[in-house]
């Protein structure tokens, strides 16, 4: 959604960026070349690989560049660090990339045979053996249930509890098959009957969720007035928790979640640039099927006198 995230992030000369996801770099070099001759870029990734892969990239950008090894949600700590006052535009690309993805030694595909790991960050606690092979069988289940939405979550967990000790990641995909093919397989589709417990796995091994919703914030918080924020997702459980936190600055109200009627004085922080999700065309999916879930939400930084 390179087009897409463009034109949300309306990058001009002089403009700069906050990648908290940088990556490979796509978006940010996309960004660099269309706020020649002066636009700047902090870049943040937890993968160090990523951050290396990105620095090679974006070598002849010099200095416009600045690349760190960092979670997202330091992303108010590593602006001060780095001197970075305010930004014009935010980025979040959720998720893992391809290359990630397509190396079987981090575990993360389940359709090629790597080492049970999934860390995207190596100071990440557990690995996903760890959590195979040790969670006691409920929270287990609880765990696929939470993070995948996988309606067969307890037979997952009673199967894989009876294998331990699983060290591969093409072993608990097998098991998985045999356990629970029919009713999560459905017919003519291509996903995998393992698709949502890896994804539950991934999301927990990296404590992707909780961090979502702080650095949304801190980001609106580092946005110059008229600054863009944008955010892309890949599935609904972090979709959920864009759309809730952007609808949260967007209305400024902050009464309890009880409150029929707003009491406070509400002050909105952002104006959403659309309602909806922006979805990757037919075009792109069809060029690239891992875009078919990517779900873009895009915001404006309003000031206190738009808000009042
Ligand atoms: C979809 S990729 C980003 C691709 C990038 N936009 C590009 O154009 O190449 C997501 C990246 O976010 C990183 N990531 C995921 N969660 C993170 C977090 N909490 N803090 C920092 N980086 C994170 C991953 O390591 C991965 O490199």
């Amino acid at each position: 959604m390179l087009a897409e995230v463009m034109d949300a992030l309306a990058p001009k000369p002089g403009g700069c960026l906050l990648d908290g996801t940088v990556g490979g770099g796509g978006h940010a070099e996309a960004w660099l070349k269309a706020s020649a001759p002066d636009g700047r870029l902090l870049g943040l990734d937890q993968d160090p690989a990523a951050i290396a892969r990105c620095r090679e990239r974006l070598a002849r950008f010099g200095d416009r560049a600045t690349l760190v090894i960092a979670r997202f949600d330091d992303l108010s700590l590593q602006a001060d660090l780095h001197h970075f006052p305010a930004f014009d535009a935010v980025l979040f690309d959720l998720g893992i990339s391809s290359d990630q993805l397509d190396d079987p030694s981090r575990g993360l595909a389940l359709r090629l045979d790597g080492p049970l790991d999934m860390r995207l960050s190596p100071e990440a606690a557990m690995s996903a053996a760890d959590l195979v092979n040790h969670l006691p069988e409920a929270e287990l289940a609880d765990l696929i249930y939470r993070y995948g939405e996988e309606p067969l979550s307890r037979r997952i967990a009673r199967a894989v509890v009876a294998a331990r000790p699983l060290a591969r990641t093409g072993e608990l995909a097998e098991l998985i098959a045999r356990v629970a093919p029919a009713r999560n397989h459905r017919r003519g589709s291509r996903i995998h009957p393992a698709t949502r417990t890896f994804q539950a796995l991934r999301i927990a091994v990296n404590d992707e969720l909780a961090p979502i919703a702080p650095a949304l914030e801190q980001a609106v918080g580092r946005l110059a007035e008229g600054g863009r924020l944008a955010v892309i997702s890949f599935h609904s459980l972090e979709d959920r928790i864009v759309k809730q936190t952007l609808r949260r600055m967007a209305t400024g109200c902050s009464c309890p979640a009880e409150m029929r009627v707003c009491v406070c004085r509400p002050r909105p922080l952002i104006r959403l640039i659309s309602g909806k999700a922006i979805q990757p065309t037919a075009l792109e999916v069809e060029q690239n099927g891992r875009a078919r879930s990517a779900r873009l939400r895009a915001a404006i930084r309003i000031n206190d006198q738009q808000a009042a």
